[in-house]
């Protein structure tokens, strides 16, 4: 199977399990939420982190189908960062995902319900995982927790804002990179071991490989903003002017540099499973994404 027939493959799966749980919201009073929830949900994005989901499970001798509650979970929360990132109080941006925003749509409080909401029911869905050792429960919960929240995503966003006016050090911009991009990868590839049953040694591996790609995939995203083009990004372009980001702190050329250097670092951690070349060109094809 080709990378991009996996990939469809896991995205078709991932589309249908998240319909499936929102099916049964759909005759309630409150469906102007879920309007704007689906809005977000289903505009659309990479699906990145349910695919390092499905394939980690896959990767550590899982049946992958088993990942997608968490492959959803982590997917619903991304974009709940998604929706109130781009919020006036935050980026204040106008485009994602190839549609206005969801503040512009539906509103700035429906929009940062939709985020509330799409944030709990995440904790829901990945709930319905059927663990081999349901012992192991308790521990995925906390991973998902942990990186999307005050020390995690949310910790990263909030050091993002709380480093506006200033200008940082290398080591600062790494810290709030890798919480606020990296925690969430973190949580997509632990958790597809995870729901696996996965060794120990492998979900070390891979949070190392997330760790590492996470980094690379902000640095390119920062890149991005510079020399990417709104119709391929699906977002406003130019829009970090002012903003602690890798391009700032680098320079263009140097940031290149970097991706290639942390993707290296990420896949020679993907040692620890059977069959790395899938994930290993899907890091590779990263490194010089356009959208
Ligand atoms: C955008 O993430 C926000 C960052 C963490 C850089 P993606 O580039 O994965 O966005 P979608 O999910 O494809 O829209
Ligand atoms: C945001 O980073 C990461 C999140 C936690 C949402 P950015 O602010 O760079 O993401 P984009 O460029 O708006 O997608
Ligand atoms: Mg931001
Ligand atoms: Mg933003
Ligand atoms: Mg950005």
């Amino acid at each position: 199977m080709s990378l991009d027939e996996r990939c469809a493959q896991y995205r078709q799966y991932l589309e249908k399990y998240l319909r499936d749980f929102y099916e049964q919201f759909h005759d309630m009073p409150q469906k102007p939420l879920l309007d704007a929830m689906e809005y977000s949900l289903f505009a659309g994005g990479k699906r990145l982190r349910p695919i390092f989901c499905f394939e980690f499970c896959r990767m550590a001798g899982g049946q992958w189908e088993k990942a997608a509650p968490f492959a959803a979970a982590v997917e619903m929360i991304h974009t709940y960062s998604l929706i109130h990132d781009d919020l006036p109080a935050m980026d204040n941006d106008d485009l994602r995902r190839g549609r206005p925003t969801n503040h512009k749509v539906y509103g700035e409080g429906m929009a940062i319900l939709a985020g509330d909401a799409l944030l709990t029911d995440a904790f829901s869905v990945a709930s319905f995982a059927q663990l081999d050792n349901p012992a192991q429960m308790g521990y995925a919960i906390s991973v998902l927790a942990q990186c999307a929240g005050s020390l995690g995503m949310v910790g990263g966003q909030a050091l993002d804002i709380l480093s506006q006016d200033r200008t940082l050090s290398e080591q600062e911009v790494t810290d709030i990179q890798t919480r606020k991009t990296g925690a969430l990868i973190n949580a997509a590839c632990v958790l597809g071991v995870i729901a696996a049953g996965g060794t120990e040694e492998q979900i070390q591996a891979a949070g190392m490989f997330a760790g590492a790609l996470g980094l690379a995939f902000q640095i390119r995203d920062d890149m991005l903003d510079v020399i990417g083009s709104q119709e391929e990004m699906g977002k406003g372009i130019g829009t970090d002017a002012g903003k602690n980001t890798f391009v700032r702190l680098y320079g263009l050329e140097q940031c290149e540099t970097l991706v290639k250097k942390y993707t290296r670092f990420a896949v020679s951690r993907l040692e620890a499973f059977d069959e790395p070349g899938f994930m290993t060109e899907l890091a590779e094809s990263l490194t010089d994404r356009r959208s």
